[in-house]
């Protein structure tokens, strides 16, 4: 029967075994998987991983803290961070088209996390040491979707700017390759991850770039930052994560209405809550959530995020609507 602790013996082993004395690079992305698989690795091959993280300015509040802070004191991981801030937000300039936008973001990753990569290559090459191996957080489901195929990296091609293009000059490392989500999580929590990584929920890989309805700009992504934290945090302490698949807060940066703040008139921004319960994400019913945790969330954004003085609420079912709003 299922045990956390044996995947993990059993994973060790057949890293130390499929990688000796080689060094390996991984991508962390902020998400579950990737934090997880790159955990183990750890725990089979300590220092000869080392791990790459993109800020592409477009994560939630605190996530780059959670990565570079928590994870690496729960894990030991050897963490090299690229702050691509600027790079993302110059390409992304004047753009509102949704797919444009991920097609810019998926780009620019790929190219910040190869520049990265190049570097940790050539550093490693010189001592010696080369990098011979990547590591994936690939699922089962994942392997399935894809044909099972073996030894190459398999990503959704929509999906997941966190992958990374097929990369030959690796062999890859899959540790979670027979394993599903709740599994993934099991192990997350057995090797002492953060509960905030650990128990995240879904995030699109171009992150808040596809929440800012309109231009994406340093401005917008701080006012989504802020009342995104809001929503999240009164969701978690209404004890409601378990109840919702994920909750896009989405900022309509185009639209301004008319609004009383403070002691004058305000011509601010609406917030959309999109709360949404589902089983895979194909599908999803718009959660029925509490007034009253709908009201607290309301007042603390219209009083705590100067820009925003209206919150509304998403009650779209998918089909016909999309979880996201781009
Ligand atoms: P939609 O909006 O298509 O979303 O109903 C279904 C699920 O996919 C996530 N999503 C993405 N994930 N890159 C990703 O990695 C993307 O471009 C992307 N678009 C949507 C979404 O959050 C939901 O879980």
């Amino acid at each position: 029967d299922w045990n956390s602790g044996n995947v993990i013996a059993e994973q060790v082993a057949r890293i130390r075994e499929q990688v000796g004395s080689g060094r390996v690079i991984c991508g962390l992305s902020g998400g579950v998987d990737s934090a997880v698989a790159a955990a183990i690795v750890h725990e089979a091959v300590g220092d000869q991983l080392v791990c790459i993280f993109v800020d592409h300015g477009l994560l939630r509040k605190n996530e780059r803290e959670q990565v570079e802070n928590d994870y690496v004191a729960s894990t030991g991981v050897r963490l090299v961070t690229i702050d691509a801030r600027e790079q993302f937000l110059n390409a992304l300039a004047g753009v509102s088209d949704p797919e444009q936008k991920r097609k810019i973001i998926g780009r620019e990753f790929i190219r910040s996390f190869e520049a990265a990569e190049k570097a940790l290559v050539a550093e490693a090459a010189a001592d010696g040491e080369p990098i011979r191996f990547l590591v994936q957080g690939t699922l089962y489901p994942d392997v399935v979707e894809s044909g099972g195929g073996t030894g190459t990296a398999n990503i959704k091609s929509h999906h997941n700017v966190g992958g990374l293009p097929e990369d030959l000059q690796f062999e890859l490392v899959e540790p979670l390759r027979t394993l599903f989500k709740d599994e993934v999580r099991a192990i997350g929590r057995e090797l002492g991850l953060p509960e905030v990584i650990v128990g995240r929920q879904p995030f699109p890989g171009p992150g808040l770039g596809i929440r800012i309805v309109g231009e994406v700009t340093a401005d917008r992504l701080e006012i989504l930052q802020d009342a995104d934290a809001i929503a999240r945090e009164e969701l978690t302490r209404a004890g409601l994560d378990q109840e919702i698949w994920q909750c896009p807060v989405v900022l309509l940066a185009d639209v301004r209405s008319v609004g009383v703040q403070g002691d004058g008139r305000t011509y601010g921004h609406p917030i959309v809550l999109r709360p949404v319960s589902s089983e895979d994400a194909m599908t999803a019913d718009w959660t029925r959530l509490p007034y009253d945790v709908l009201a607290r969330i309301s007042n603390r954004i219209t009083n705590e995020v100067r820009e925003v003085n209206r919150v509304v609420l998403d009650v779209t079912s998918k089909p016909p609507g999309t979880i996201e709003w781009e």
